[in-house]
């Protein structure tokens, strides 16, 4: 964690799990976690309006690039604000590979956040392959590169390496350092997360690294027995 930030930022991004009745009970559960981090939940959008939790910031999985109007299926930034969202992550890897979100469209859902007051954050990443092909600041300076007409201080990055998502993978912390330190250099203001397979079981090794203002987690939200080792630990 950097000089000046008191508490890590733990985003939980439940992702396309849990029934209705099932996020009831986990919220029942969730009430019982004790932490001074910041927590923000990102659960699926259909449980916004269900969520209840005190001293827990809500948060979104994703928002369109439009704004209201004949778009089918979409839920706006505006729609969002209403439902006392936060923040909304963008530019997920799972998005980019499974939806073949590009930088131009994560751009624009950037810009219709910011116009809302709601926090983005950005997740970057390279692949397996990129990794291997030694092109990972590379392919970060990239996708970081559509923020140089915001004001990043009200963006929060998260570095998503592609591999370490749900794998039980996680970088070196000389990797680490190597990437955050980067982005912290282009983009000193903004909150820096890391995510990717981040658990009780390495959290002790992951904060070696000093680049680290929180996590983005997972697999790890949904099991809060562990989740509040975690925290106790990070
Ligand atoms: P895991 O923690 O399950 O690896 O997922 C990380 C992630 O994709 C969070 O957005």
């Amino acid at each position: 964690m950097r000089k000046g930030i008191e508490n890590m930022k733990i985003v939980l991004n439940h992702k396309c799990n849990l029934t209705k009745n099932e996020f009831l009970a986990y919220q029942q559960a969730f009430a019982k976690i004790k932490t001074a981090h910041d927590i923000v939940m990102c659960p699926s959008s259909l449980y916004l309006p269900l969520f209840h939790l005190e001293n827990i910031s809500l948060g979104s999985q994703d928002v369109s690039t439009y704004e209201m109007g004949a778009h089918t299926g979409e839920i706006s930034a505006s729609q969002l604000k209403e439902m006392n969202v936060e923040y909304t992550i963008v530019g997920h890897s799972e998005r980019r590979s499974d939806f073949d979100e590009k930088d131009n469209d994560i751009k624009e859902k950037i810009a219709k956040l910011l116009a809302q007051g709601i926090t983005p954050i950005l997740c970057v990443g390279e692949t397996s392959k990129e990794r291997e092909k030694g092109e990972r600041i590379e392919v970060i300076k990239r996708q970081l590169s559509i923020l140089s007409s915001f004001d990043t201080k009200k963006i929060i990055i998260a570095y998503e390496p592609v591999w370490a998502i749900g794998t039980g993978l996680v970088p070196t912390v000389e990797e680490l350092d190597e990437v955050l330190t980067s982005i912290h250099f282009s983009y000193p203001e903004s909150l820096l997360l890391y995510g990717g397979s981040a658990s009780d079981e390495n959290i002790e090794y992951l904060k070696t690294s000093q680049e680290i203002d929180g996590y983005l987690l997972g697999g790890l939200s949904l099991k809060l027995e562990k989740l509040q080792v975690f925290l106790d630990l990070c």
